[in-house]
């Protein structure tokens, strides 16, 4: 019903050559094919044109994603991309809302929802962050702070193919500390998205969206993830940054 999904997000690092070495060495550790498993990469935007020609001229099935957007089509909007900017270079996924951008660049709910609709409407398929702060879930509030952030990130959205709007649960206090929530803290969250979604769009629609973890996600922890009912695969930063780790998580999803 739903293809699982193993997509890195790259963050700041990587020049543009290291970015190109990195992605030949993902498509060529799975040259094989992925089977049932969508494959995403998440690069910095000034290596995208790159990447895109790798996966191109390998003719992989590896996508291609931008780690944010702008919703204006066009204008004076000094250092930011345009939706149409990111699908010139073959970007076909853009990671929004991610907890750095709304913690170190003030992206908000608001945001998030207008990035959402700007990518649909260029056929951009968006992955939607969302996750709880360290004081919220030690006070037990996490499951409806995220509630919260869903009802928000997708106000008013109309999602016609729910294989193209992507959930990433990621608790922010397990981003990049390698303190990974549990298999369960993290079903017990996405179960709740995956009810929220009920609510806003319908069962035959939420049953086809994929939710995804990420914090500390690699080859040693992805499995208990993956036997989740409501956990549809990962977004994994540090470890989508070695090619044999990340072709690891996603050889494990193969599974
Ligand atoms: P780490 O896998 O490095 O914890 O990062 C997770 C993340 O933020 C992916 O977007």
């Amino acid at each position: 019903m739903r293809n699982r999904m193993i997509a890195g997000n790259w963050k700041m690092n990587k020049t543009f050559s290291e970015g190109v070495v990195l992605a030949q060495g993902i498509v060529d550790e799975l040259a094989g094919g992925t089977g049932a498993v969508d494959v995403v990469i998440a690069p910095p935007a000034v290596d995208l044109k790159g990447v895109s020609e790798v996966l191109n001229q390998a003719g992989s099935s590896v996508a291609l994603s931008a780690q944010n957007v702008y919703w204006e089509e066009s204008g004076a909007y000094t250092g930011e991309l345009a939706p149409a900017m990111l699908e010139s270079v073959g970007a076909t996924y853009c990671i929004i809302g991610h907890s750095e951008r709304r913690g170190y660049f003030g992206e908000t709910d608001e945001d998030v929802n207008r990035k959402a609709k700007a990518l649909m409407a260029h056929g951009i398929t968006p992955i939607s962050c969302c996750g709880e702060p360290l004081e919220v879930r030690e006070a037990g509030g996490h499951v409806a702070f995220v509630v919260e952030q869903i009802k928000a990130d997708t106000a008013g959205l109309t999602i016609t193919d729910p294989s193209k709007y992507v959930i990433a649960y990621e608790p922010i206090w397990a981003i990049g500390t390698g303190k990974t929530a549990t298999a369960d803290d993290a079903q017990e969250v996405c179960g709740a998205i995956r009810k929220t979604l009920v609510e806003i769009f319908g069962a035959e629609t939420a049953q086809s969206i994929r939710i995804l973890y990420g914090g500390s996600a690699k080859p040693e922890n992805i499995n208990g993830f993956l036997e989740k009912e409501d956990v549809d695969g990962a977004l994994v930063g540090g470890a989508s940054l070695k090619t044999d780790s990340f072709a690891a998580m996603v050889k494990s999803a193969m599974n």
